[in-house]
């Protein structure tokens, strides 16, 4: 299907929705066989149950073909671990004998692939947008460990920081189509539309907090961000019910009547099939979390309580991962342009990480949990046999304050070679 639809119910318009809310609707019976889809290819309205891609939620017990997990891992603020965490995520997923994509959807500073050691990647997503390279399959690098690929970012080229709507689009669209077990994105910082319509755009999203208020304050509003954006895209074709919610000023944050069960309550005075899609539409929307950088015990209530403020304010319901240490080998880690699973997979953050991915991401519990933490112990031992990054080389542009650009560059990485590739001729005169 494409990434989401448009419906009529009882002559009203709603949506875009994706599969898995429609199946929800299914379930509740405010979405039936007769209600209409709009079908982009063919310009027209069709009933559901004769709409290809959605025939299997009104079949009884057809299974669903098994699909894979996209997760987005973004969430505010930068420098909180979204990039380390990602790349550490896939090696251990990797390392069980899935398959494994990597994505850099950090258009402004991409970095995962310096932390999978790869300083110099064939191709990047500036090879897609520009149509040098069709689809992503064409820019889908080999990594330094089995069954892991990686779609490289661009970094430092102006104009990708906010790529189009369309560009957008079809990224999204060819997203859902890759070849994997897992896809994971790596998202930028902040809450642009472009990283909202991103986390948004998958079933899985991820936000990685550390336990500080400015970012736990960030995560908050990134929150906020993606519910306004998702009540405007629900309700778009509707402004009478965007007026009635105060919502026409999507830019205005502030005016996001909190607590949002005040605006279910509203809107299911005036409209209550509405109310009830709203209501749908906040069940659905379950982002996760992992707190990083985690000190002392004390730290962790701060993600506890960003889940409380999440449910209380925002009517959402945070499902909570676990946490991850402040661990200084995670800092020799990236150093060493290893993913700190491989470089000491005994250290506390790796044996965190490894027990969320065990418990959390694949749902192991008991015999079954003891047995995939040992597939797990011995899959990284192996990739960590093998892993050899990419050295530094002689030619290569190294960071430093001597560069012209030093001054107003955002990818500022003393020491450590320098990520924009595309100024390289400029360093060299
Ligand atoms: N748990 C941790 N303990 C210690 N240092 C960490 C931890 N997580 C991240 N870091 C450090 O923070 C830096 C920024 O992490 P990064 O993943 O690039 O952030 P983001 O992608 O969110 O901007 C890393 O270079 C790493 O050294
Ligand atoms: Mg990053």
């Amino acid at each position: 299907m494409n990434n989401s639809v448009f419906v009529q119910v009882a002559h009203k318009q709603y949506g875009p929705f994706t599969k898995s809310e429609l199946k929800n609707l299914v379930s509740k019976g405010q979405f039936k066989k007769k209600d209409l889809v709009w079908d982009d290819d063919e310009g027209e309205w069709i009933e559901a149950a004769k709409y290809d891609q959605l025939k299997s939620l009104f079949a009884a017990h057809t299974p669903e073909p098994a699909e894979k997990t996209i997760f987005a891992i973004g969430g505010g603020k930068g420098g909180v671990g979204k990039t380390v965490i990602t790349s550490s995520l896939g090696v251990g997923l990797s390392a069980m004998g899935y398959e494994v994509v990597l994505i850099d959807a950090d258009f402004g500073g991409a970095n995962l692939h310096i932390s999978m050691g790869m300083l110099e990647p064939e191709y990047t997503f500036l090879d897609y947008y520009t149509m040098q390279r069709e689809t992503l399959s064409d820019i889908m690098l080999d990594t330094p460990i089995e069954n892991l690929k990686l779609i490289s970012g661009a970094c430092g080229t102006v104009g990708l920081a906010n790529p189009k709507y369309s560009q957008k689009l079809r990224f999204i669209n060819e997203l859902k189509m890759i070849n994997a077990d897992f896809v994971l994105l790596d998202l930028g910082a902040g809450s642009s539309y472009s990283v909202i319509d991103f986390f948004l755009a998958v079933d899985q999203g991820i936000i990685v907090a550390s336990p500080e208020p400015t970012s736990i304050q960030e995560s908050f509003d990134f929150l906020k961000v993606c519910l306004l954006r998702k009540l405007y895209r629900t309700f778009k074709k509707r402004p009478d019910i965007l007026t009635a919610l105060s919502l026409d000023g999507i830019d205005n944050l502030s005016q996001l009547t909190l607590p949002v069960d005040d605006l279910v309550s509203k809107l299911n005075t005036i409209d209550k099939d509405a109310g009830a899609i709203l209501e749908t539409v906040l069940e659905e929307f379950k982002p996760k979390l992992i707190l990083n950088m985690v000190v002392e015990p004390e730290d962790i209530k701060e993600g506890l309580a960003l889940k409380a403020a999440a449910a209380e304010l925002l009517s959402i319901d945070i499902e909570y991962l676990g946490y991850i240490e402040y661990d200084r080998e995670i800092g020799k880690s990236v150093r060493e342009l290893r993913p700190f699973i491989l470089h000491n997979p005994k250290s506390k953050a790796s044996k965190s990480l490894s027990k969320l991915i065990t418990i959390k991401l694949l749902n192991k519990q008991g015999f079954s949990s003891l047995r995939t933490k040992i597939r797990l112990k011995k899959g990284i031992r192996d990739a960590s046999q093998t892993y050899s990054p990419k050295t530094v080389r002689d030619n290569d542009t190294i960071c430093s304050v001597k560069c012209f650009y030093w001054d107003d560059c955002e990818f500022r990485n003393g020491g450590f070679p320098c990520t924009v590739r595309q100024l390289d001729p400029l360093f060299k005169t």
